[in-house]
């Protein structure tokens, strides 16, 4: 049933795409500690491995800087229409410039929900373009968040004065659909919205409404609901800028966060404190 022989192994080491899921725990007889290499655990069955007592682990430091650095790139990006100008470069259609017009993030306001290790980074490189950074996250007192610029607030206080909104928050029932129809309804007309976190805090189907309509200005996507997803009407939009979950795909990042789990498993072996999510 499975590619490799899981009753043999104490300790398992996965990266995003390997589905760790209750058959692969149950068949993994002397499984004792799972690892991600990277930060969500999604892709494992902690319900499971929790209730067999295995503990999992994983790195949540290592990915920042480079989901960071995508999610300015995604604003950048969006800001100054990149993607369509080389898209109408390689059709050789220069006459596109036309329609091409961006704005500058000078002076515009950038919505950071989610204040931890990625969105305090997204803040500081952003500021240095001279946007005013706002945010909110219910785990991080104001005091905080002001010593990186960010002025804490209210989510309902944000929406109206958001140019961009970034989310960097996990996907909890608190977070699901958090940018809906209602959200868009109150934001300024044309705001953009950049996705690197997780697919679904953003409603799908409500950004292509706004898209439609005009009430959202573009939409920086790494992340979907289905990965891959099934259907690519959001990705092919011609306001939204789409990769393919690429937020931690670095050659640093992923080397820092292989580095991480090694040295957290081998810590575990040693009997040293365990960290993790
Ligand atoms: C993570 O959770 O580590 C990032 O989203 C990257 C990934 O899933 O590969």
């Amino acid at each position: 049933m499975f590619g490799f022989f899981p009753q043999k192994y104490d300790g398992l080491i996965v990266r995003s795409a390997t589905k760790v899921t209750a058959d692969v725990i149950n068949a993994g007889k002397n499984l004792k500690i799972i690892g991600r290499a990277g930060t969500g655990v999604d892709n494992i069955d902690c319900e499971a491995a929790t209730s067999r007592g295995i503990i999992v682990m994983n790195t949540p430091g290592g990915n920042t800087l480079s989901a960071a650095e995508h999610t300015c790139t995604l604003i950048c990006a969006l800001s100054r229409h990149v993607a369509r100008g080389d898209q109408a470069m390689k059709a050789e259609k220069w006459s596109e410039r036309k329609v091409l017009m961006g704005s500058e993030l000078y002076g515009k306001t950038l919505a950071i929900v989610g204040l931890g290790r990625i969105g305090k980074e997204v803040a500081l490189r952003m500021q240095s373009f001279g946007m005013t950074t706002i945010g909110f996250d219910p785990l991080v007192p104001p005091e905080v968040s002001q010593e990186f610029g960010v002025e804490s607030m209210p989510l309902e206080k944000i929406w109206p004065l958001a140019d961009y909104i970034t989310v960097h928050t996990p996907l909890i029932p608190q977070t699901r659909n958090l940018i809906n129809d209602k959200v868009f309804s109150i934001c300024k007309k044309g705001v953009k919205v950049v996705n690197v976190a997780r697919g679904g805090i953003i409603d799908e189907e409500a950004l292509l409404r706004a898209l439609e309509s005009g009430q959202c200005g573009g939409a920086g996507l790494d992340v979907f609901i289905q990965e891959p997803p099934k259907d690519f009407t959001l990705a092919k939009h011609p306001k939204v800028i789409a990769t393919p979950h690429l937020g931690a795909s670095t050659t640093e990042a992923q080397e820092r966060v292989a580095v991480e789990i090694a040295e957290q498993f081998v810590d575990v072996a040693q009997g040293k404190q365990l960290f993790g999510a």
